[in-house]
Order: structure tokens, then C-alpha cells, then sequence
């Protein structure tokens, strides 16, 4: 028996070529697939048909003109371009040994949806992807996995940042590549690439179809982040199965890990995940619940006792308001009065830990249906556990941005991320240059 392997391949680090290309086969199979019919047993019916086109055809002419013939059966109004000259246009382009091949796996890429909103996104639609693409000529399958995201400047650079600052086994951002709409710029890794007129358009052309076919969101910000899809479950509806079912030792070790990531969030001034900040509203006083659909995990189905789940932070933006707009200076002083006043009557670290805790027990009260989850957060695990857990995760992170060098990293980052513009840049860095001289104190 032929056994098939299977590579899991996530988008965020292809090269420049094989990024593009993607782009263009993701595009493709996302209206192939809107183009089938969308009950489930008549979808699976015409993949098997058009599945069997080649098996049963003599001759490459009579496939191409049998595929653009049933095609032309699936074309429907709501799809953007008609699926039927998509093909067509593709039969003009390659031979036809290549077209053949390119059908046969684009029918196996959409058994099932490939491209899933998150329903979320402030800047355009979040999208996340994840299909199988067999590899040409192997029995290996490649399951490509990915996430879309229009996006703007404050979460392209507040993620790298947090990247560079984690060095905690356990705890991740997902790694990603920024592509700017309108100067056709893609930053990888440390590289940036300016691509071509011809493939910005292309580029461009495709994402746009892409976001036509998949959301009905408009995208208001220029920049498109290709991300690394993690395996796991955000923490909000992991709440309902994945947490109730970790060891203890597991919670505890979640806990230490959000309070790394608390502690960096502060230094940022991303006030959308655990600890949040609105107006007026000192940081330690209100139970304002946490944002947990920010913190993903693993689940605990792939996990054995002794291992510890890996907590990743997602969705890392400083907050807009502290960097522009009339009231901004007046915000920002306001958010560092609160991080410099936290220390006053006990240490800093355990008024954020109190505040964290208290706000996650707060949004874990609204998982919808499962009334018993505030007490589930904390069975077994007594709340100053829980809080000294965060607390010497909180310490961790201090101790080693303490030994890291953060003007350094802040200066690789203005180089790399010079497709932002100065303006940001400059502000972005001030901003937690100065929350760092209150934090690290
Ligand atoms: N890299 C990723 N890997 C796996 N799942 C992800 C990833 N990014 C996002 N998701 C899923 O999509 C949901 C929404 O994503 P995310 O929080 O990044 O953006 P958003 O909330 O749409 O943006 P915004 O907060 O700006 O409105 C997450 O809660 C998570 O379930
Ligand atoms: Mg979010």
C-alpha cells in the first residue's frame, strides 16, 4: 500500500516568486470552489466528474474542451470572473500537459473550503487558508496553511518586536511577511524585495479577487500581512473545552506565559489582550475583561501531561490613539501615568497580575453556555497560584529585555521595516523607548 506523506508548508516565508504564485493558484481555487454548487453531497458529485475529466478523455484537446465545458455549467453570477475563462485563459498561457496537470490539482485542493474568514479584522477581512496542494510527480501532499491579514502599520512592526523580545521557550508570535499594497514592497525575514510593475499588478489583481471572493469587507489600511497559521485554538473558544481540560502545572505554565506576554504588551502599548486600557479608566481598577480571541494555544487533545501547551500571542498592535490625532500626547501621558502608578502601593508586576486576572475571570464569565467556566478557570488551581504564576512571568520578561539590548532591536527594526515610512517608525519607537524607561526602572 502506497503510504502518502504529508508536509505541512505555511506561506509566510516563500520566496518572493513562489509568494506571488501562490497568490494567483489561491485565488483560483477560492472561485473554483465559490463556483460549485454549496450543498455538500451535489459539490462532492461535480469534483468527482470533474475529477474523471482526464480519465476518460484520448486526447489533451478533448480534456481542455470537456473542462471549459463544465465549467462553463458552473459559472455563476456571484463569482467575480467567470471560472470558465479563468481556465481558458490559463489553457492560452500553458501547454496543455501543464494545464491538465494545474486542474487536476486545483480539483483536489477545493474538497474542501480553502480559504475561511475569521469574521474579524479592523482593517480589512482576516483570512485564514489552509488546502492540500499535491506536490507535481510525488506521492507527497503538501498542506499549505496560512493566514491573510490587511493590516496596519502599528501591528507589522509591534509584532516583530515582540518577536525579536521573545526568547521564552513556550510562548510565540507567528512569523510573517508584510506586503505594502500600493508600493509593491514585501518584507520577509530580514528581506525586502521591490517587485516588478508586472507583479505588483498581479499581485495586487489576485488579493483583490482573492478578498471579492472570500469576504465582503473593504480593506481600509495598505498593508496585507501573510502570516504563519498556528495549530491551535484561540484562547476565547478554547475556553469551552481546551482549558477545562489541562493539567494543572499546564495552567500554571499558560499563566507564566501570558504574563511574559502582559508585560511586553505594556511596554508596547497594546491594550487589546489581557490587560486592557480605555480612557479615564486606570489600568488596576476596573474589571475589564481581557481579549482572549488575541491569545491562541495549543490544544490539549495533542498533548500528554508533561508537555506544556505553546502559547502564542496574536493580533500584537499598539493602541492608534497613542500615536496619532489631536489627543494624543494627552492619551499617551495619561496610559504612562497609569504603568508608573501601578507600583505604588505593592509591586508592578502584582497590580497588573491582580488586574490580569481579574479580567480574564471576567471574560471567561461570557463564554456563552458554560455558566460553571469561572469556577472550571480556577479549580484545582487557587488564585494566588495562578498570580504568582503570571507574576514570575512578568519578572522573566523584565529580567531579560533588562540584559537584551532594546536600542539595538529597535534599530533593526527601522531598517527593516523602512516600507512603513519614518514617520511611524519614529513615533512607534519613541513611544516604547519611554514606556521601557518606566517599566525597566
Ligand atoms: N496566525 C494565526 N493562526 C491561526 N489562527 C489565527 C491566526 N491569526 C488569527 N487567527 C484566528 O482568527 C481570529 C481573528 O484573528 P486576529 O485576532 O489576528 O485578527 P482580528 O481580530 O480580525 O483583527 P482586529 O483585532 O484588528 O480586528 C483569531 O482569534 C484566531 O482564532
Ligand atoms: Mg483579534
Amino acid at each position: 500500500m502506497q503510504t502518502i506523506q504529508t508536509t505541512q508548508k505555511n506561506f509566510f516565508n516563500l520566496t518572493t516568486m513562489d509568494l506571488i504564485h501562490t497568490v494567483g493558484t489561491l485565488s483560483r481555487l477560492e472561485r473554483l470552489y465559490m463556483a460549485l454548487p454549496s450543498d455538500t453531497a451535489k459539490r462532492h458529485e461535480t469534483l468527482q466528474e470533474l475529477g474523471k475529466i482526464w480519465a476518460r478523455a484520448e486526447t489533451i484537446k478533448k480534456i481542455e474542451d470537456r473542462v471549459v465545458r463544465r465549467l462553463e455549467k458552473l459559472d455563476q453570477a456571484n463569482c467575480p470572473l467567470k471560472v470558465s475563462e479563468l481556465y481558458k485563459s490559463i489553457i492560452q498561457q500553458e501547454n496543455a500537459l501543464q494545464f491538465v496537470n494545474s486542474f487536476r490539482k486545483d480539483v483536489l485542493s477545493v474538497q474542501v473550503a480553502p480559504i475561511r474568514d475569521s469574521g474579524m479584522g479592523a482593517f480589512g477581512p482576516t483570512l485564514l487558508l489552509r488546502y492540500n496542494r499535491p506536490a507535481r510527480g510525488s506521492s507527497e501532499d503538501w498542506i499549505r496553511k496560512g493566514v491573510i491579514k490587511w493590516t496596519g502599520p502599528e501591528e507589522a512592526l509591534s509584532s516583530e518586536w515582540m518577536r525579536s523580545c521573545l526568547v521564552a521557550p513556550g510562548l510565540m508570535v507567528p512569523q510573517s511577511s508584510i506586503y505594502h499594497i500600493e508600493k509593491g514592497l514585501l518584507v520577509r525575514n530580514d528581506h525586502q524585495s521591490q517587485l516588478s510593475l508586472e507583479e505588483t499588478a498581479y499581485m495586487d489583481k489576485h488579493l483583490t479577487l482573492i478578498r471579492q471572493c472570500a469576504s465582503q469587507k473593504t480593506p481600509a489600511g495598505k498593508l496585507v500581512l501573510f502570516s504563519e497559521r498556528v495549530a491551535g485554538v484561540n484562547f476565547y473558544d478554547g475556553a469551552f473545552m481546551e482549558w477545562t481540560e489541562f493539567f494543572n502545572s499546564q495552567k500554571q505554565w499558560v499563566f507564566r506565559q501570558l504574563g511574559r506576554m502582559t508585560f511586553l504588551d505594556l511596554l508596547l502599548g497594546n491594550i487589546d489582550r489581557i490587560v486592557r486600557y480605555y480612557e479615564g479608566t486606570m489600568l488596576w481598577q476596573a474589571a475589564i475583561e481581557s481579549n482572549l480571541g488575541n491569545v491562541m494555544m495549543t490544544s490539549s487533545a495533542f498533548l500528554h501531561e508533561e508537555e506544556m501547551p505553546t502559547v502564542y500571542a496574536i493580533d500584537n498592535g499598539l493602541a492608534k490613539r497613542f500615536l496619532y490625532g489631536s489627543g494624543a500626547e494627552g492619551e499617551r501621558k495619561q496610559y504612562q501615568t497609569c504603568l508608573r502608578d501601578a507600583g505604588l502601593k505593592e509591586s508592578r508586576e502584582a497590580a497588573f497580575a491582580k488586574q490580569a486576572l481579574k479580567s480574564i475571570r471576567c471574560s471567561f464569565n461570557k463564554v456563552e453556555g458554560n455558566p460553571l467556566l469561572q469556577e472550571e478557570l480556577f479549580a484545582d488551581l487557587a488564585l494566588e497560584e495562578s498570580q504568582q504564576s503570571f507574576i514570575q512571568g512578568m519578572l522573566e520578561q523584565k529580567q531579560e529585555m533588562l540584559v537584551q539590548d532594546s536600542q539595538v532591536i529597535a534599530s533593526s527594526l527601522k531598517t527593516k521595516y523602512s516600507i512603513l515610512g519614518d514617520d511611524v517608525l519614529t513615533k512607534i519607537l519613541a513611544f516604547v523607548q519611554e514606556n521601557a524607561a518606566i517599566l525597566l526602572a
